[in-house]
């Protein structure tokens, strides 16, 4: 089935288009997050969690798709300040044609139109390509003074799965 820009769906490439995740993709994106290097799971990332928040972000989380299936993925919210990008994902026999740019473009703009400029991402350490492809995409340290704390110790709530790693 084609449906027009008009009503959801971008074209990325010849092969694979964007669209708004859905809490119907869940099996077919965590399932893509599992087999991707540096896709760090945690409790947030049950089916619950994911409903969440996408009811929390409307209109910031996307998959890229081909007839085959999703190939691509990415999360992201904000707090009325900056934007959270996470878990972007593209599939090894889908990279390098363009599909992590635009899935990071999309959310750019959908971020945009919501007031919010700046976003934050969170790269794994060891994660060197992925630090790379940032650099490329203009995205660097904003300052390095900071590090990263949260209250590790909080009590699991009822709606995740799994206990923090
Ligand atoms: C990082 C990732 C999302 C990139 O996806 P992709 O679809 O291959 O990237 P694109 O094809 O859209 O690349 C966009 C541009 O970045 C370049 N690029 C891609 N990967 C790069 C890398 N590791 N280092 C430098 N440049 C890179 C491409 O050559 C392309 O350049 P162009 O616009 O001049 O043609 C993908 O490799 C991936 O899923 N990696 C594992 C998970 C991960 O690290 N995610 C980020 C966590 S923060």
């Amino acid at each position: 089935m084609s449906i027009s820009p008009a009503q959801g769906v971008f074209p990325v490439s010849q092969t694979a288009t964007l669209r708004d995740m859905t809490i119907d993709d869940y099996d077919a994106v965590i399932a893509l997050w599992q087999q991707t290097e540096y896709v760090n799971l945690n409790e947030c990332d049950t089916r619950d969690g994911i409903d969440l928040y996408l009811r929390r972000n409307p209109g910031l989380c996307f998959v890229a798709e081909t007839g085959n299936g999703i190939v691509g993925a990415v999360l992201c919210g904000h707090d009325g300040r900056r934007g959270f990008l996470r878990h972007l994902a593209v599939a090894r026999d889908h990279r390098q044609s363009g599909v992590g740019k635009q899935l990071v473009n999309k959310v750019m703009d959908a971020l945009h139109e919501q007031g919010i400029g700046k976003c934050n991402i969170f790269v794994d350490n060891g994660n060197k390509p992925g630090f790379s492809f940032w650099e490329y995409m203009g995205w660097g340290y904003l300052r390095r003074k900071f590090s990263h704390l949260a209250n590790r110790d909080a009590p699991v709530h009822p709606l995740w799965g799994y206990t923090h790693t």
